[in-house]
């Protein structure tokens, strides 16, 4: 019985940090309206060809990009700005959001 116990608590405490450890779309999703949209289009899908599209960039780069912007790795002061004011979880549930919507990386237009 004690021992079921602990195996049923140990399974609730999993349950509850992986909830904690996924990225929240949404909150990626207000975060890019509020600050990343005027940019890169609400959807990643910038209209502008100085501004680069990354609706449907690999999760993992795009994760990346706003980390180096952030540190200096990668220069570009108008992202070093953006970036600064990020934090580990914004930059984690932006790149979600970015990287789930359909992006018009490929077409080459
Ligand atoms: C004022 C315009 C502006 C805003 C606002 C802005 N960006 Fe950028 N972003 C740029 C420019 C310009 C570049 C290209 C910089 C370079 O050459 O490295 C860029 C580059 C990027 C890249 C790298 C793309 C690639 O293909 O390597 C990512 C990722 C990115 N931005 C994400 C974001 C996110 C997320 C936000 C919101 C927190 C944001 N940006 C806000 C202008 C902007």
């Amino acid at each position: 019985m004690k021992n079921y116990v602990i195996a049923a608590l140990s399974g609730v405490a999993l349950i509850v940090s992986s909830q904690v450890m996924a990225a929240d779309v949404e909150a990626g999703k207000s975060k890019a309206a509020e600050v990343c949209a005027s940019c890169h289009g609400a959807d990643g899908n910038s209209p502008a060809p100085n501004f680069p599209k990354i609706g449907g960039q690999h999760r993992t780069y795009i994760e990346k990009a706003l980390k180096d912007y952030k540190s200096g790795s990668r220069n570009d002061p108008i992202m070093a700005g953006m970036a600064a004011s990020l934090s580990a979880a914004d930059i984690e549930n932006l790149a979600f959001y970015y990287s789930s919507q359909s992006g018009s990386l490929n077409s080459h237009k």
